[in-house]
Order: C-alpha cells, then sequence, then structure tokens
C-alpha cells in the first residue's frame, strides 16, 4: 500500500532578490507569468489535507515576492493544514509578518548566510540582506511565531558553525538547521567554489557535536551531512514518492525538486490531474518508490529500505543513471569517483562565485 505524504513544498515562485551560489533550484526557472493563481493553490491545499498531508512548506525562490501571500497563507490554513514560510526574509517587513500571523501563519524558517554582515552579502549576492533578516528574527519571535533558522554551509562559512548556532540561539530560534549544499542546480554549477576540504568538514562535525551538548535544552540542532565526503548517502526525501511532494510554482508536481533533471520522467500537472491522482497513479512518482527498481548492490543490501538507495538525481548527476546506487555510498563501484571531486574541488582556487542572471561586474557592488 502507498503511504500517504506528510509534506508539501508549494515552491510559489522562483521569482527571488538573493542570489546564492548553492541555490537547488534549476538552471531554467519557471517565469511569473506562469505561475499558479492564489485560488489554484487554495484547490491543491485542500486536495493535499484530504490525502494526508500535514504540512505545507511555502517556498520559492522567495515567497514574500508574491502580493497574494496573505491569501495563500489563509489558504493553506483554512485546508488545516500547518503552515511553515521558507523565506529570506526580503520583501517581509513586521507588519506584513503580522497580517500572515493572522491569516494562521504557523511557522518561520529564515535562511542565514553566515555570521558577519559582510561575508552573508557577498554569499547572498545583496547588499544589507544580513541586517534585514536579523531585524525580521526579532519580529517573529515578538509575534510568538516559531523560529527555524537554516544555513547552508560551505567553504566559506563552514568556520563559523558554532558560531551560526549562537546566533540562531541569540535571535530565539527553537530549531537550527546545519545543512550542507547540496549539488543540485545552480549549485553544481558553483561546486568548485563551495566545496570545504575534508579536514573542514571533520573540524566542523567536532564543533557541532560539542555546541549540542552545551546548548541541549536551548535549541534542536538538524545537521545535514556532507554527501561528498560520505561513506553512505542519505535516504532523499526519506524515500521517492513517499513522504513528500512538490509542486513548482506552474503547477508540476515533482518527487523531488531536482527530478527534472532526469531524463524521461513525466511529471503530472495539478491544472489536469488531482493530487491524489498524481501522487498514486503519475509514471514519475511510481519510477522509483519502493525497492523493486534497484540492482545490485542495493537490490540484496541490508539498508535498502531504510536510504532506498540514496539519491536518485545524485545518481543521474554523477553516475549519468538515475537507476545506479548512489555514487555516495561506498559500496557504488563509482565511491572513489566522488571523494577525488570533492579534493579536487576543495582545493580549486575558484573563489569567485556564478550568480543566477548576474553578470560578475554587478557583484562588485556587494563585495
Ligand atoms: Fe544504501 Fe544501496 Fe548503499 Fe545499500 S548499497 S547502503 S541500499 S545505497
Ligand atoms: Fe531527487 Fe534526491 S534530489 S532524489
Amino acid at each position: 500500500m502507498i503511504p500517504a505524504p506528510l509534506g508539501l513544498l508549494a515552491e510559489l515562485t522562483h521569482r527571488c532578490p538573493l542570489a546564492c551560489p548553492y541555490c537547488s533550484n534549476p538552471l531554467e526557472l519557471e517565469g511569473r507569468a506562469a505561475e499558479l493563481s492564489a485560488a489554484a493553490w487554495s484547490r491543491v491545499f485542500r486536495e493535499a489535507a484530504a490525502l494526508g498531508v500535514l504540512q505545507v512548506h511555502l517556498s520559492g525562490g522567495e515567497p514574500a515576492s508574491r502580493r497574494d501571500l496573505d491569501e495563500i497563507v489563509s489558504a493553506a490554513n483554512d485546508a488545516g493544514l500547518y503552515t511553515n514560510l521558507i523565506t529570506s526574509a526580503i520583501g517581509l517587513d513586521a507588519k506584513r509578518l503580522a497580517r500572515l500571523r493572522m491569516g494562521g501563519l504557523d511557522h518561520v524558517q529564515l535562511s542565514v548566510q553566515d555570521v558577519t554582515p559582510a561575508s552573508a552579502d557577498r554569499i547572498a549576492g545583496y547588499s544589507g540582506a544580513h541586517e534585514r533578516k536579523l531585524a525580521f528574527a526579532r519580529s517573529v519571535t515578538e509575534l510568538g511565531l516559531a523560529l527555524t533558522i537554516n544555513a547552508v554551509i560551505h567553504r566559506a562559512n563552514i568556520d563559523s558553525v558554532a558560531a551560526l548556532v549562537e546566533l540562531a540561539v541569540s535571535l530565539g530560534a527553537g530549531r537550527v538547521e546545519i545543512a550542507h549544499a547540496q549539488y543540485y542546480g545552480w549549485a553544481l554549477r558553483n561546486r568548485d567554489a563551495l566545496m570545504p576540504t575534508r579536514a573542514q568538514v571533520e573540524r566542523a562535525m567536532h564543533e557541532i557535536e560539542d555546541i549540542r551538548a552545551r546548548y541541549l535544552h536551548h535549541i534542536v540542532i538538524d545537521m545535514v551531512t556532507p554527501d561528498y565526503y560520505a561513506r553512505r548517502p542519505k535516504a532523499c526525501m526519506g524515500g521517492w514518492g513517499r513522504r513528500s511532494l512538490n509542486v513548482t510554482p506552474s503547477g508540476r508536481a515533482l518527487p523531488c525538486h531536482a527530478a527534472p533533471t532526469i531524463p524521461g520522467l513525466e511529471f503530472w500537472s495539478v491544472h489536469d490531474h488531482t493530487l491524489a491522482e498524481i501522487w498514486l497513479e503519475s509514471p514519475a512518482f511510481q519510477a522509483f518508490r519502493g525497492t523493486a527498481w534497484m540492482r545490485e548492490p542495493c537490490r540484496s543490501c541490508a539498508m535498502r529500505e531504510k536510504d532506498f538507495g540514496g539519491c536518485r538525481c545524485q545518481a543521474m548527476a554523477l553516475a549519468g543513471d538515475p537507476a545506479a546506487t548512489d555514487p555516495v555510498c561506498e559500496l557504488s563501484p563509482l565511491h572513489a569517483l566522488v571523494g577525488e571531486l570533492a579534493e579536487r574541488d576543495a582545493t580549486s582556487d575558484v573563489s569567485d562565485y556564478a550568480y543566477r542572471g548576474r553578470k560578475p561586474s554587478r557583484l562588485e557592488e556587494v563585495t
């Protein structure tokens, strides 16, 4: 039997004022003209709740780029979903946040790029972003909303992991996610400038364990480990088509955000099908659900029901085959290649980022 999904990632828009080099959104973004209306999202939320979804993550791009965000939050709340807004804070002030709170917003997940404004703004490609984020975080807690701080970790900020946790504590967050960059979408283009060294990763892991003990009763620390230095893969998305689904700004339903990098998958749209039809019957969700699609070494591995063979999109990116064992796994014949790629990129002298849609000269204004 196919279990019900618990979470829906609603990508309200691909528009975003920031230009983070680790962005996992695709190279080709969906335009404003194609975005689902608030009424269409309202229907999707009701279908999601009927299917068993408990939480909706309102994401982007930057969801605040949508003028009708209030209406969308209210619709999610009316559908009975727990609503989490994933935001950079740009485009939101205390007044607008208070309106979202009134409409039923439950939780805010705020991205921060680093602990110093100079480094954080350089990474985000947006001057003044860091100070605005700090002010926004204060508004979130003053309004009594639950706050999570999310920090994507890479070469430029990995030596600040402990300070990032301390920043989250000082902002009143109940949770902090220390998430190593995942190299999909735009991030893959910047892998050589983002990859930390193995020594940096090991030091950061120790620091997190120390600080976890110190702040045990203050904050929950979630850690997403860096794939390229791992020996076993993560259960990406908790297993394909098993726990959650994404809907893109134009209404395409995806098993994960990078699924369109896998050639030949057929994605259904919420314009043409209900969410239940998509979840239960659409070809893309069936493609790698469960374990029947697996080959050796996954097929006979004791871990196959735990990590589901790792990440299909990473297998596609690194092995050129979405049904291959994720090369992050040490049982994959390609595992050594992952270590070599990590070492090569970590020691490259590339430090300039490729920022989406911007020429390098635009960057000099930021740095
Ligand atoms: Fe997971 Fe496959 Fe590696 Fe086993 S062989 S640990 S199932 S990725
Ligand atoms: Fe697609 Fe991991 S990102 S399965």
